[in-house]
């Protein structure tokens, strides 16, 4: 298994073996990342953002961080030379004179692979428009191996915006390695993307819904999204399908004791603020386990640990 030098473009160019592995560093990371560490000391990770985060880019600086690096970078498009008309070709191949590594994020599906067409150091994608967003996707993973003691064998069910939703594509993918059953609950016109769809009925048990009220019952992991505003091109469509999932303590009466709530955040109103107190709510958690996985990936990518 080889980490060194290689990019996290989308979750699909990882084997489950792989994937194992890289949760296993990531549990040992946790150590770590309470006491800090000198593991990458003198390397630079640099955090391109064209696209808003808070997440993403802030765990990938703090994760950097606590493995005694530094990092450089910048949050929006419109302070850099993009403004003046710079491609991202000439942007990629400008900071990697800078730093060790980059993490990308950026609206255009497509952009974390043709970053690594034109880049001598790694890329890291935080995110391709509604393409993927492979990181997360493994905090994810690592977060039900947390709280559920295990992937296989469980019914998840994911909810909401799974058309434009990156995290949730990106999470299809990777649990399609594993024994699991996928519940995907949506409104028709948010419904999973077909390529995605394709891909993982090939593999695992995929049953699509609208209704979340039928699949609560029998699911151990429910990962809710938002409905993104931002993606829709007609407001007309995404006034259709704004607020058509809120979960509040009433729906919950009926899941399993031990369900595990989770959400790639940010939230608007599909999780009732009144949740969070409830045992149900691993959100927050998930925000933790992103830290970890991310110095997990900055110390495998850079050749820190094997
Ligand atoms: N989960 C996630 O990607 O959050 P941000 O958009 O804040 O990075």
């Amino acid at each position: 298994m080889k980490f060194k030098g290689r990019d996290i473009i989308s979750i699909k160019d990882f084997t489950r073996a792989e994937i194992d592995y890289i949760l296993e560093i990531a549990q040992a990371m946790e150590a770590l990342a309470k006491t800090g560490s000198n593991m990458l000391r003198g390397k630079i990770l640099a955090t391109l953002f064209f696209e808003a985060s808070t997440r993403t880019r802030l765990s990938f600086e703090s994760a950097m961080h606590k493995l005694g690096g530094s990092t450089i970078g910048f949050a929006e498009a419109k302070i850099t030379s993009v403004k003046k008309g710079e491609n991202l070709a000439d942007t990629i191949r400008v900071v990697e004179n800078y730093a060790d590594v980059i993490a990308l994020r950026h609206p255009l599906e497509g952009s974390a692979r043709l970053a690594a067409e034109f880049a001598q150091i790694p890329i890291i994608n935080g995110g391709s428009g509604a393409e993927e967003h492979p990181t997360q996707a493994l905090l994810d993973l690592y977060t039900i191996l947390k709280e559920m003691g295990r992937i296989d064998g469980l019914n998840i069910a994911l909810v909401g915006d799974l058309r434009y939703g990156r995290t949730v594509h990106s999470l299809s993918y990777a649990l399609s390695l594993y024994n699991v059953k996928l519940y995907l609950v949506s409104p028709e016109l948010l419904r999973m993307r077909r390529e995605v769809l394709d891909t993982i009925k090939e593999k695992i048990r995929v049953v699509q819904k609208a209704a979340i009220e039928e699949v609560l019952p029998k699911i151990d992991v429910l990962y809710v999204t938002r409905i993104q505003k931002e993606r829709f091109a007609d407001m007309a469509e995404y006034a259709k399908v704004k607020g058509a999932y809120r979960i509040g303590l009433d729906l919950l009466e009926n899941a399993k004791k031990d369900l595990v709530i989770m959400h790639p955040l940010p939230r608007v109103d599909e999780i009732a603020d009144e949740v969070d107190e409830t045992p149900h709510a691993k959100y927050f958690q998930q925000v933790w386990n992103g830290v970890v996985m991310r110095m997990a990936l900055l110390a495998l990518i850079l050749g820190a640990t094997e």
